[in-house]
């Protein structure tokens, strides 16, 4: 982790150009005046962004090595306090996400910054003292401390206090990249083929080149993602969610599963558990999940409590798989008339088990229920599911009526000129 030393006029100046020369000056004894380049560590884009202040330099020095001992941020070094508490909204603008104060040089006026730094919310406060006094600490903790550090700091006891930090941040401040593209499967009715097409369809993607993907199976607490791609997870969604208050991306690595397709998989439980899911829980893994994948395909199944979360407000596609079945189409048109009729996330209508001739119900009618043509046809193709389930060999590796639509639509999203599919009696439009 780099450090760099700066002070609070500085403030105004560096807001936004913080590799500028000249926009953080150097105070004493520092052999590296100007800003250093963040360091990317193991949390990648997560990297922190640390403010230390410490008016007595070997105190700030004994923090200081810990913090140079830990991975990933930058840290910005003051050696005195703000001079003002009207001083902490500008140090805060600056995206600080931990403030870490010395506590001894003026135990008052540190709690007074303690507070109004906490009081913003969006900062994780940690102070340092060379005593354990449990009268301060309890002082420091009811002020909003997060951490109390005793002087010297193992490195370890930082990087830990950092791990929670970073695990705090509102979902909001770890985006600082491009976040993945989510593309959620929900079925308009239980066994609509939502796991089916999500599975091949994140399969197609991962085998373009370049494209990270990800496939969350959200179909809790019983999805059969990994079923379908004949693979066996220690962990699942579930370890996922409810660690969400410390998940970040180093985390949900530790939790994945790669098919040798290429695609990372976050499976369902292999057994039932009862949990409530949250849609902060919900939003915190979509959000890490999107920082670190190019593509993000949930399996939401056939659930349509989720509308609340980040799966509908930040989707790319929702693919909404439905069949050309009475039942299907009634609740394909309630479902669009509730959730996708006014200016909702974009939706790509799929209707799976296609067969043009052998229904009773014309193309003028399913599009009159979906109130709007559908994107895709999947053809109803019994034998190559079954070869797929049989032989754990994903369809979209293999060639046949269905692995040609799933790729199409996986050209759809990447970017690719869609190829025109030929086979006779099935089309695709939209
Ligand atoms: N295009 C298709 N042609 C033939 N069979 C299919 C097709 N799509 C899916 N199926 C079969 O239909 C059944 C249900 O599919 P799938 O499990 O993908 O649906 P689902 O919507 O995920 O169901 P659930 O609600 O149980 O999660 C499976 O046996 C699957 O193999
Ligand atoms: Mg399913």
């Amino acid at each position: 982790m780099h450090s760099i030393m700066t002070n609070y006029e500085d403030l105004d100046h560096s807001q936004g150009k913080s590799d500028a020369k000249g926009s953080v000056k150097a105070v004493t004894g520092n052999p590296s005046p100007y800003l250093v380049t963040e360091s990317a560590g193991t949390q990648g884009a997560d990297a922190l962004s640390i403010v230390l202040i410490g008016p007595d330099e070997q105190r700030r020095a004994a923090a200081s090595i810990a913090l140079a001992g830990c991975e990933g941020g930058e840290v910005r070094e003051f050696s005195s306090y703000p001079p003002s508490l009207g001083d902490v909204p500008r140090l805060l603008e600056q995206h600080s996400d931990v403030v870490i104060i010395d506590l001894d040089s003026n135990p008052e006026y540190a709690l007074e910054l303690v507070e109004c730094i906490g009081a913003n919310g969006a900062s994780t406060v940690m102070v340092y003292s060379a005593k354990a006094d449990p009268d301060q600490l309890v002082r420091c903790m009811r002020a909003g401390a997060r951490e109390f550090l005793t002087l010297p700091i193992d490195h370890n006891i930082m990087e830990e206090a950092l791990v929670r930090a970073a695990a705090r941040r509102p979902a909001s401040r770890i985006a600082k990249r491009p976040s993945g593209k989510l593309l959620a499967f929900m079925g308009a009715k239980g066994g609509a083929g939502v796991t089916t097409l999500a599975c091949n369809f994140a399969v197609a993607l991962a085998q373009k080149a370049g494209q990270n993907t990800l496939l969350i199976d959200l179909d809790l607490p019983l999805g059969d993602a990994a079923l379908n791609l004949g693979i066996v997870a220690e962990y699942s969604t579930i370890n996922a969610l409810q660690a969400s208050d410390r998940l970040d991306s180093s985390f949900l690595s530790k939790l994945l599963v790669k098919h040798s397709s290429g695609v990372s998989v976050l499976a369902a439980p292999g057994k039932f558990l009862a949990y409530q899911v949250t849609n902060e829980a919900i939003d915190k893994l979509i959000a890490v999940a999107r920082q670190d994948f190019e593509n993000v395909v949930v399996d939401v199944g056939s659930r349509q409590d989720l509308t609340g979360t980040a799966l509908f407000k930040d989707a790319y596609t929702i693919y909404l798989v439905t069949q050309a079945g009475i039942p299907e189409l009634r609740n394909s048109n309630r479902l669009i008339g509730q959730f996708f009729s006014s200016g909702g996330p974009k939706l790509e209508i799929v209707i799976n088990r296609y067969e043009p001739r052998s229904l009773g119900v014309s193309e003028e009618q399913i599009t009159k229920a979906l109130t709007r043509p559908a994107q895709w046809k999947v053809p109803n193709d019994y034998a190559s599911v079954r070869k797929m389930q049989v032989n754990a060999t994903p369809l979209a590796l293999t060639d046949s009526p269905i692995s040609r639509v799933i790729q199409q639509m996986a050209k759809s999203v990447t970017g690719e000129p869609a190829t025109q599919v030929k086979k006779k009696g099935f089309s695709l439009f939209g």
